[in-house]
């Protein structure tokens, strides 16, 4: 059953942040309306989301640039063809929690 992981302080990281849980990689971002967390493995091969540019809310993979949109896990642009999971968030005392 899915559990909230204490994952960072909101005041910690600026624009991305890893969070790894028993091998679990999270990438978290902070967009000018809110936090949202998908999976930091990219779809297509293993690069790190979490290093990719942010634009607007979307995230581009750093190894060949898939996009893909930090809200909704959903791939915009090859050569990934799958999009990626999302999960729930809350902001509690100053802390950003995320559910696994
Ligand atoms: S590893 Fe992300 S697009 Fe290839």
């Amino acid at each position: 059953m899915a559990k909230w992981q204490k994952a960072v302080a909101v005041d910690d990281f600026q624009k991305s942040y890893k969070f790894v849980h028993r091998r679990k990689e999270v990438a978290i971002f902070k967009l000018d309306d809110g936090i949202f967390a998908i999976d930091n493995i990219c779809s297509h091969e293993y690069s790190q989301l979490a290093e990719g540019m942010v634009v607007n809310c979307d995230v581009y993979c750093p190894k060949h640039g898939s996009r893909f949109d930090i809200k909704t896990g959903a791939v915009k642009d090859f050569p990934a063809t799958r999009g990626v999971k999302t999960f729930p968030v809350k902001i509690e005392d100053g802390f950003v929690w995320v559910k696994l």
